[in-house]
């Protein structure tokens, strides 16, 4: 893990994340999350949580950038911004659930693609995805 103050780059990806947040649907939590994937080419797909009355069909705001990437034909990725904290408070560090995780497994090189957690501020967390799930279990197991 890393800490610094987001750069010009980071910032772009954080922005986006922050602007998506802005669309969460959480009206039982009432905690609001944005995120933004970067992809190989340099383009960024942004999500945010989507909450359900009945629950468990929540979706994070990460699935909902991975899923929103993949179902337009994207599936190669560096990075992801994720922002979070509870309706009007100031963003503190939210890191991605276990389930995104593992859907972040599918796509993603465990080694060298980064898990970017940003405070309000833009002082920023970065892992990589090993870190936040070592010894994962993905799709070369089927290989
Ligand atoms: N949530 C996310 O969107 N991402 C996370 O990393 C943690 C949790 C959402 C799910 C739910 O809508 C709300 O935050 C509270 O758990």
């Amino acid at each position: 893990m890393q800490e610094f103050y987001a750069r010009k780059e980071q910032k772009e990806l954080i922005d986006a994340a922050r602007a998506a947040r802005s669309k969460s649907y959480s009206p039982y939590s009432h905690f609001q999350v944005g995120a933004a994937i970067l992809t190989k080419d340099g383009k960024i797909f942004t999500g945010c949580n989507i909450e359900s009355a009945s629950f468990s069909p929540t979706n994070c705001a990460e699935r909902t950038a991975v899923f929103n990437a993949v179902s337009e034909g994207i599936r190669e990725f560096t990075a992801i911004a994720i922002v979070g904290a509870f309706e009007n408070k100031p963003l503190s560090y939210v890191a991605p659930c276990g389930v995104c995780r593992q859907v972040l497994r599918e796509f993603c090189d465990p080694d060298t693609f980064q898990i970017l957690l940003a405070q309000e501020d833009y002082l920023t967390r970065s892992y990589s995805l090993e870190e936040l799930l070592p010894e994962g279990f993905g799709p070369e197991n089927f290989a």
